[in-house]
């Protein structure tokens, strides 16, 4: 080992890297790209990744605001960090980046002395320069503006690209204001990428064996970044040029607002095969009266005729959502609501949590906050509901000649065996076919269970 965490300069000609970087992440999507990118900010200065942090030169925190457990849990990783870190005598970097960072980015310095920088997530482009800085003085914090175009300018072209699908951001923040979401605060105002910028990023993923991305926003529906033509172009418009670039078979995106589900973005589910029959669309209640409170701006009406529509444009369109139980003022009649929705939407899958109190947002100071126990009570009929109605969709599907896209091989070596995705990103497990990974292939699937698919291959040929 080389590092003496004051050089932080260029490895150089094609140096084999000398420093190890442990990145952990936490939230949503959208931190699992910027973790990505952080890697690829870090790699001109030697640093290649470890999966444990007890031999890192550098380790950082890309953390996660959303719920309270979720920002807890930064503290109680940062004290096991520490530890290692004396055991070293000093010699590892920690960082904390993310939505916690850009939340409580002081609170993180007083609390744990250990942190030596603290980046938010429109800034982790500048990581090289802040390391510099970090080893002179302790404490440099970044990350109260938003500007995420200087950050989409300052990311490296290339992508340490691992496997045959790939985040893409191609939006953040959220103007939205939902009164129990602290996002607008972490992500800052919604902000698209010019269309070029997505377009050589999907090129690029394409040209290195990607065959299926997902776009990614906090409200990717929103989507309207500068076209060729120097005007606006909607999430549908990119769509129609991303399905021309070569060897991109498949398009997801996520997390889509019911506000923002355009005219020409449900077309587009119609028009185009790349685009998989599978769309997350949280509707978080299905009150209207708790609606109206978290300010979502729509009712269950409009989500009901919405999914009509969708259905309509896409036949085998499966439907995910999120949802939210116990928020200030729920009662039993409004979570019955809730409940009805469901039923009529019917899920293929769905993530439901309790509501938690977030500093600084209207909700956390409405009166009538429910209790616990009557959360969670209802948080397990929810689950008990939507699991239900998952296992049903996963059972749906055999008998069915599918396209499956081989990821990775499975555990089940001896059987040659591989998992690869259904068009309703279900995970679909195969065996005699380690061979085909990064390949798209018809599958007959023998059976469904909760969190997977089985299944056989019909032909040797690829797709
Ligand atoms: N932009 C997306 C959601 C982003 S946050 C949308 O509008 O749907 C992801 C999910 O976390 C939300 O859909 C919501 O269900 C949940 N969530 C957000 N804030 C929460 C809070 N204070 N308590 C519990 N769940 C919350
Ligand atoms: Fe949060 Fe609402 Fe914005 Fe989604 S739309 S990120 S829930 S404020
Ligand atoms: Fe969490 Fe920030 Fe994503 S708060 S859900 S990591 S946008």
């Amino acid at each position: 080992m080389t590092d003496t965490r004051t050089d932080h300069q260029p490895a150089g000609d094609g140096q084999a890297a000398t420093r190890r970087l442990f990145i952990k992440t936490y939230g949503c999507q959208m931190n699992v790209y910027d973790s990505e990118r952080m890697a690829d900010v870090l790699r001109p200065l030697g640093y290649a990744p470890t999966d444990t942090p007890e031999d890192a030169d550098f380790v950082i925190l890309n953390t996660c605001h959303i719920r309270e457990k979720a920002a807890e849990k930064v503290y109680s990783e940062l004290g096991k960090m520490r530890v290692l870190k004396e055991a070293r005598g000093g010699a590892m970097t920690i960082a904390v980046a993310g939505c916690v960072a850009q939340a409580e980015g002081e609170e993180i310095m007083l609390r744990q002395p250990a942190v030596d920088l603290v980046v938010g997530p429109q800034a982790y482009h500048q990581l090289p320069e802040l390391l510099t800085r970090t080893a002179r003085k302790r404490g440099e914090r970044i990350g109260a503006d938003f500007a995420p175009n200087e950050k989409f300018d300052a990311l490296p072209q290339t992508r340490g690209v691992d496997g045959v699908t790939a985040f893409l951001t191609v939006q953040e923040g959220c103007d939205k204001f939902c009164t129990f979401c602290v996002v607008p605060y972490t992500r800052g105002s919604e902000w698209s990428r010019p269309v070029a910028s997505v377009l050589a990023e999907a090129r690029e993923l394409a040209d290195r064996g990607v065959r299926e991305v997902t776009l990614l926003g906090q409200n990717v529906n929103a989507y309207n970044g500068e076209g060729p033509d120097g005007q606006p172009s909607t999430l549908a418009r990119l769509f129609h040029a991303l399905a021309e670039i070569p060897g991109l078979d498949r398009i997801r995106y996520t997390t889509s607002h019911p506000n923002d589900m355009s005219d020409d973005l449900i077309a587009a589910h119609g028009d185009l095969d790349v685009l998989m029959p599978w769309l997350h669309l949280p509707v978080q209640s299905g009150s209207d009266r708790i609606l109206r409170l978290m300010n979502r701006k729509h009712g269950r009406q409009k989500y009901f005729d919405l999914i009509d529509r969708i259905r309509e444009a896409r036949p085998d369109m499966a439907m995910s959502g999120d949802f939210i139980v116990g928020f200030p003022g729920e009662t039993d009649r409004d979570f019955e609501d809730t409940m009805d929705l469901v039923r009529r939407v019917n899920y293929a899958s769905a993530f439901s949590f309790m509501y938690s109190p977030r500093p600084g947002t209207p909700a956390s100071t409405m009166a009538a906050q429910v209790p616990d126990a009557v959360s969670c009570e209802r948080l397990h009929a929810l689950q008990s509901l939507l699991t239900e109605q998952q296992i049903a969709f996963n059972a749906s599907r055999a008998g069915m000649t599918i396209p499956v896209l081989f990821e990775r091989k499975g555990r089940h070596d001896v059987r040659a065996q591989a998992v690869g995705r259904s068009p309703w990103l279900q995970s679909v497990h195969v065996d005699n076919a380690d061979h085909l990974i990064g390949q798209i292939v018809p599958v007959h699937i023998d059976h469904g269970q909760q969190n997977s698919l089985t299944g056989r291959l019909i032909q040797q040929k690829a797709a």
